[in-house]
């Protein structure tokens, strides 16, 4: 692709942001809340959670066309009412959510670990994605990571510990399906995280008080 200049850039992502907010106000008119995987890949975990919980309203977002083509292929073939794959870049995503609606939980499945130092800024989760996500999350809302890179998974862990909005917690995973990244791995790692509830004031100081009455 040919690079442009940076104000035909800003018209490109206020016109994405536009049909994303459309698309977003359509899927969700109906809804109050909804299940979210970002970075959905191929859909295999979505789809076999949507077809399990068929009361949930799921939507799984990545950016790469392909695999969310081979994603909608699956959803259609199987006849899955209550899925949508969108191409989205997350907190585009979160910025074109309607206001009515809520996340009542959260997949990351093997995200991009980003490895090396000096591309640790590209990582997914970051203080400013875990703030942002909260604040469109219902109180009490569940984020699920999985991943096979250790680093990545203490990097989310610490990033937990000092956020505000957000508190690890031991939990059951709650639905077992292989991804595609999970196959390849020879091994992964869970973290479970519970949003601190604002109209409670609940905080971590507080929580482990109560868990500790
Ligand atoms: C390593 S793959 C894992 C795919 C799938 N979860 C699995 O386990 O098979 C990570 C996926 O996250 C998507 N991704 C990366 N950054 C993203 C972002 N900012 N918003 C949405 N998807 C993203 C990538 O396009 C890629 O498909």
């Amino acid at each position: 692709m040919r690079p442009c200049c940076p104000e035909v850039a800003a018209k490109h992502t206020r016109e994405r942001l536009v049909n994303l907010r459309a698309l977003l106000s359509e899927l969700l008119a109906d809804y109050q809340e909804f299940t979210l995987e970002i970075g959905c890949g191929n859909g295999h975990f979505l789809s076999a959670y949507a077809q399990a919980h068929p009361d949930k309203y799921c939507i799984g977002i990545d950016l790469l066309g392909g695999r969310l083509e081979r994603a909608n292929k699956k959803r259609k073939r199987l006849e899955i009412s209550n899925l949508h794959f969108i191409k989205a870049d997350a907190e585009e995503f979160l910025e074109s959510l309607p206001e009515h609606v809520r996340i009542a939980e959260t997949f990351i499945l093997f995200p991009d670990p980003w490895p090396k130092r000096r591309h640790h800024k590209h990582r997914l989760i970051q203080e400013k994605f875990l703030e942002d996500i909260a604040h469109k999350s219902l109180a009490e809302s569940h984020l699920y990571f999985r991943s096979d890179y250790t680093p990545y998974v203490e990097w989310v862990a610490n990033h937990i510990e000092t956020c505000k909005e957000w508190t690890l917690i031991e939990s059951p995973w709650p639905f077992e399906q292989s991804t595609l990244f999970q196959e390849r791995a020879e091994s992964h790692k869970s973290l479970i995280s519970k949003r601190l509830n604002p109209e409670k004031h609940q905080d971590k100081h507080t929580l482990s008080n109560q868990a500790n009455a």
